[in-house]
């Protein structure tokens, strides 16, 4: 009998050696529910803008794509057929003015999984640092702690430790800011990158939703000369095609580092199901449904801006992405409760890192139905 199993924890519980989740923030939307019940309580219902989730359906193309492709017994590969990698390949041509072959792009489950794995599977870990924004989408801190690599915020690249710094993230536009980093700003990243033999991952995920600002991908010439080597980018369906419940993204870029990860990604199965690969054919294929959702997405931002500036906040940055990043110059928790009274709950801007403490980003995902409900509170409580 091994006596030492009598008291110690199994792995996986708590106080085992080890355990990965000790490693991790606490996950902040647990902080948000007691306003949630509180905007729920209210007799108009909730206006939930705290999550950037699609609302509106499935476009019909990317429905008969999927229903088309059911019987698939067979298991699918990381990689895809060869159609599924020339439909990225020809989008990152044809929407992002990137020149790039077919043997450079790698379907994914979802880009939040890629962000959060991509450190462990580039072998970063202790002593090695990723660095991201100040304000950042929060998966990025945790891709870092979970292989045990060290986090770094940056305002400016220049502030960096380029002996430590193995991975940049960029990110634009922003979430949650809004804000798109022009050619100039992505140049000067890559040129640091590239100093230090850091690989750049440009996160892009928000790169068809530009309202006030053109959005411009790492990989186009303008910002890279050309030349993929040390860095990616990341997409997603989720937000141009309504497609987060599919899970459909991929990473293109350097083809030396493709490679690397999709003989990885081969060994974890990490494959996207064959008929969201057959979907997200379908998706990158039809410019036409982006350009409807963009339409709604356009009129519930104007409407919600006006409203949210009438009753006082601010808004800054915001020129592109799903969100108004806004604010009473008040701590962010005060804000997030006020709003919560009127049934609107919106997400504080310290969940993406201290910086954010004073600002909530609101994302203008809820149906027309509840923007107009919140809309008509916001200017009835002024
Ligand atoms: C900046 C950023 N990156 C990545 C993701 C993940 O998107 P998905 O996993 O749906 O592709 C999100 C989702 O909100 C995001 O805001």
């Amino acid at each position: 009998m091994n006596t030492n199993s009598t008291h110690a924890p199994f792995p996986g519980h708590p106080g085992a050696a080890r355990r990965v989740s000790d490693r991790l923030p606490v996950f902040p939307w647990d902080k948000l529910e007691p306003y949630k019940a509180t905007a729920l309580a209210h007799p108009g219902g909730l206006c939930d803008f705290s999550v950037g989730t699609p609302v509106d359906p499935v476009p019909e193309v990317i429905q008969k794509a999927l229903a088309a492709h059911t019987d698939t017994p067979g298991y699918p590969t990381v990689w895809g057929p060869l159609e599924l990698r020339e439909a990225i390949a020809g989008w990152l041509d044809r929407r992002c003015g990137a020149r790039i072959g077919p043997s450079a792009v790698l379907p994914t489950v979802g880009s939040k999984e890629l962000v959060a794995s991509l450190p462990t599977q580039l072998g970063l870990g202790p002593g090695d640092q990723v660095a991201y924004p100040r304000l950042a989408y929060p998966t990025y801190e945790v891709g870092a702690r979970l292989c045990g690599a060290e986090p770094v915020e940056y305002d400016s690249v220049d502030e960096l430790d380029g002996s430590r710094v193995r991975l940049l993230w960029v990110n634009s536009p922003s979430n949650p800011t809004g804000r798109v980093l022009g050619a100039a700003e992505l140049r000067r990243a890559v040129e640091w990158a590239r100093e230090h033999r850091a690989l750049l991952v440009s996160d892009e995920c928000y790169f068809e939703l530009g309202w006030e600002a053109e959005p411009v991908s790492v990989l186009h010439p303008d910002v890279c000369g050309g030349d993929h080597e040390g860095l990616l980018a990341v997409h997603s369906l989720s937000k141009r095609s309504n497609l987060a419940g599919y899970r459909a993204s991929f990473v293109a870029g350097d083809p030396v580092v493709v490679k690397e990860l999709l003989g990885l990604r081969k060994h974890g199965g990490m494959i996207v199901p064959a008929p969201v690969q057959a979907a997200t054919v379908a998706a990158l294929a039809d410019d036409a449904h982006v350009a409807e959702q963009r339409e709604r997405y356009a009129a519930r931002r104007s409407a919600l801006r006006a409203a949210l500036e009438a009753y006082g906040l601010r808004v800054e940055h915001s020129e592109a992405s799903l969100y108004l990043w806004a604010t009473q110059d008040r701590p962010c928790w005060e804000t997030v409760a006020e709003l919560a009274a009127l049934g609107i709950l919106v997400a504080p801007g310290d969940f993406y890192g201290p910086a954010g403490g004073s600002f909530v980003r609101v994302a203008f995902t809820a149906t027309d139905e509840r923007v107009a409900a919140a809309v008509e509170r916001l200017t009835a409580a002024r």
